[in-house]
């Protein structure tokens, strides 16, 4: 049942990923930027993947990571909320020959949700696209999701709360996008910091410590962070 008061999660905040040209733009970017082969293979290790694991990312964007982990697990359930990117995602496993790949239309909070519990769940760049209370109602989700003793590994953009001077943080870190992306990547990280929903790692940590999600690990790459959690 939709309630009126439910986040409306096919709505995009930041860049707009039902664009063509955006999500064409968004892969070849981070084909650039990224080694996704090697994330995959970090998170496949975080996650303690096995052959007959069903694994469900959320927010798969191009795919590229969904696509990488299919080859570790028996199915990956790759789930978005921009019918955009899924038809891209889907266009690669065709091109690569990938079958247990199963795309899916559906965000954190609604539309896809699986059947029953997963052995894993991975979502990459994504949940800060909620504002914070549906952070933590995504979060419960999640845990609700995936079986006892199963892990999430969740990697996204999270400001360290030890940080002494947000100006001078945030004006280095776009000084160092410009020079490392060029200046629309450093101008899509200030509207990131404007008006998208990156919180603060006390806050971040605090959810999934509520939603039952015991923090195994965390990683900090920049303003990078990746949690491993066990649920
Ligand atoms: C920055 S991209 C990241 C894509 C991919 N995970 C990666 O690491 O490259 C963010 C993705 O999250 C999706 N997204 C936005 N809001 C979402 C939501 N509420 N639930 C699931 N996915 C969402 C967008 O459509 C987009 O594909």
């Amino acid at each position: 049942m939709t309630h009126p008061w439910q986040y409306d999660e096919s709505v995009q905040i930041g860049t707009d990923y039902r664009d063509e040209n955006e999500v064409r733009e968004y892969d070849e970017r981070m084909q650039c930027l990224r080694d996704v082969a090697k994330e995959a293979a970090g998170i496949a290790e975080a996650i303690a993947i096995e052959p007959g694991f069903t694994v469900w990312e959320i927010g798969t964007g191009t795919g590229e990571c969904a696509l990488h982990l299919s080859r570790t697990c028996k199915k990956v359930i790759a789930s978005d909320v921009s019918p955009v990117m899924l038809a891209y995602a889907r266009r690669k496993a065709e091109e690569r020959g990938v079958e247990n790949v199963e795309f899916a239309l559906g965000g954190f909070l609604s539309g896809f949700q699986p059947e029953t519990q997963v052995d894993a769940i991975v979502s990459q760049l994504a949940l800060h696209h909620l504002p914070d209370f549906w952070k933590a109602r995504a979060l419960d989700n999640i845990a609700q999701k995936l079986r006892k003793g199963g892990r999430f590994y969740l990697r996204d953009v999270v400001f360290p709360s030890q940080t002494p001077d947000f100006d001078a943080y945030f004006e280095a870190l776009i000084a160092g996008i410009r020079k490392q992306g060029g200046d629309d990547f450093a101008e899509k990280t200030i509207r990131h910091i404007k008006s998208e929903f990156s919180t603060l790692d006390w806050i971040l940590e605090g959810m999934l410590n509520r939603a039952g999600l015991r923090l195994l690990r965390k990683d900090c790459s920049g303003f990078l962070m990746a949690y491993v959690c066990e649920r």
